[in-house]
């Protein structure tokens, strides 16, 4: 039987580049707050118990969610969101609200990558890079250019083994402060992180055009369930 799981939903950004005006998890999205797109992914997978949401100031939680306040960094949130888990779960998965795209299979194929074997630490989402990518340090001259085809462009869920997330999140301030992911946080500690392959469509919303076409998907989803197709 699969072990407990908890899900962390981090939605306390301040969506600085998106320019709305207001915290970006709670923007309209298809008809409804962007955070609950991702709530409702995670309520249908039976195997996550609570779901915490890391708010920003003077938000409330989804029904059938637990709120506790966010923190300056990123990390800072998932641990806040951790301290508030279950102690009995011992699988957590991470997710940002910024990807109201997520999808319950895709939830439920990161967990079950961590259950398969007693190998892996962390079981993350991510996509094969289509673009050739150039490292650059001053953003005008080439350092070099990485071998594309191992490339992967990481995405939320990130599913943990708890006792894993948790030594992370313990790093050195300044590493946690800076982290853009939690796996690149357990890979410094040593711990064994696996790729499960899924579609870039899972992207973030990060800018106005990243949330004129998750509208566009996600109305027409809505459209389509609606019309009982
Ligand atoms: N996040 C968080 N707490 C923070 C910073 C970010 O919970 N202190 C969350 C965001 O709400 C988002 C996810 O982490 O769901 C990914 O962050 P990002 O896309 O950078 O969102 P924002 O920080 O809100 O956007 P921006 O960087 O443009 O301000
Ligand atoms: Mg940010």
């Amino acid at each position: 039987m699969s072990a407990t799981a908890v899900a962390l939903v981090v939605a306390a950004g301040r969506g600085e580049r998106l320019g709305s005006g207001g915290p970006k998890a709670f923007v309209p999205l298809a008809g409804r707050p962007m955070l609950d797109w991702s709530v409702e992914a995670l309520q249908q997978v039976s195997v996550v118990g609570e779901i915490i949401v890391a708010l920003p100031e003077g938000f409330e939680a989804p029904q059938g969610t637990i709120g506790v306040p966010g923190g300056a960094a990123r990390s800072q949130s998932v641990l806040n969101a951790l301290a508030a888990a279950d102690p009995g779960a011992d699988v957590v998965v991470v997710h940002d609200a910024a990807r109201p795209l997520v999808s319950a299979a895709l939830i439920e194929a990161c967990i079950a990558a961590l259950d398969q074997d007693g190998r892996w630490d962390g079981a993350i989402a991510a996509a094969p890079v289509k673009d050739t990518v150039k490292r650059s340090a001053d953003g005008i001259g080439v350092l070099d250019t990485p071998t594309r085809s191992e490339l992967w462009a990481v995405q939320t869920p990130q599913v943990f083994r708890r006792e894993a997330l948790e030594r992370a999140l313990g790093r050195p301030e300044a590493e946690l402060a800076a982290a853009s992911d939690d796996a690149m946080l357990v890979e410094a500690d040593g711990g064994r992180v696996r790729l499960v392959r899924c579609q870039s469509e899972n992207f973030k919303v990060t800018t106005a055009a990243d949330l004129a076409l998750a509208e566009q998907l996600l109305g027409a989803a809505a459209e389509v369930k609606a019309s009982g197709v």
